[in-house]
């Protein structure tokens, strides 16, 4: 399967900054070329940038967060159907820095995925463990129980999901999963999918994230169940993020 990398600028960025990196990204021959697929998610505030930039290429692009109501009263919140007027294709639900600084819980990214999925946005549903949870050898018990919250709500759509596993332990800390730390993660992440879809789970999307870089994308990529990576840090180099989109067109 083509594999998908996706930037996470997190909370980062300005006008200016963001001009000169995308415009190097628009300029990357692997995405143009169609060997990856690839796609940028910026904080709000600059996706009318991200449209201008990438609307005439092969990139596409996302939200890092989206409100689990429609409309009303929710003051700061933004909702599905905003994002979709600036053509978004994903959003990133569940991530660890939302869970542990917002209090997410599963049931809250849950229905975040089924507001996007209404609106015609893919969700990128961020599951992963903490070090304490992966040193009492819950791991495996924690990812299936936060991609279960998901696939209970939104039923058939299931296969609509991009799933990303990002070990907490891992993000941003220069730690990365192992690939066989990793593929046996994202083996069952694909046992669950395929449960749930059928042969369409086959074909679902399981990401790797936590300080993968142009060193380590390579050996990552290769593995059977990680079909692409959520990519933080080294999305807002360049440099480093051309070389994890030609492991992935490589891979
Ligand atoms: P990192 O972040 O690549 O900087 O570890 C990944 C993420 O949080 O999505």
């Amino acid at each position: 399967m083509k594999k998908l990398i996706v930037g996470n600028w997190k909370m980062n960025g300005n006008l200016t900054a963001n001009q000169d990196l995308l415009v190097a990204l628009a300029g990357n021959q692997n995405v143009a070329s169609g060997a990856c697929d690839a796609a940028v998610c910026a904080p709000v505030s600059y996706l009318f940038q991200l449209k201008n930039v990438l609307e005439t290429t092969r990139w596409t692009w996302g939200a890092q967060d989206v409100s689990a109501h429609d409309a009303g009263a929710y003051t700061g919140e933004v909702s599905a159907g905003m994002l979709k007027d600036f053509n978004v294709r994903y959003v990133l639900v569940g991530h660890s820095e939302r869970r542990q600084y917002h209090g997410e819980s599963d049931s809250l990214v849950a229905a975040k995925a089924q507001r996007a999925l209404a609106a015609g946005i893919t969700p990128i549903v961020c599951v992963g463990e903490t070090l304490a949870e992966r040193e009492r050898g819950e791991t495996m018990d924690v990812v299936k129980r936060q991609l279960a919250a998901v696939i209970h709500a939104v039923g058939h759509c299931a296969t609509e999901l991009v799933v990303a596993y990002e070990p907490v332990w891992a993000i941003g800390t220069g730690q990365t999963a192992s690939p066989p730390q990793a593929q046996a993660v994202h083996a069952v992440l694909r046992a669950q999918l395929v449960a749930a879809c059928g042969e369409h789970g086959m074909s679902s999307r399981i990401l790797y994230g936590g300080s993968m870089t142009a060193a380590n994308a390579a050996a990552l990529l290769a593995e059977n169940d990680i079909d692409g990576g959520l990519i933080g840090g080294a999305s807002l180099k360049p440099t480093d993020f051309s070389s994890i989109l030609f492991a992935a067109s490589a891979a």
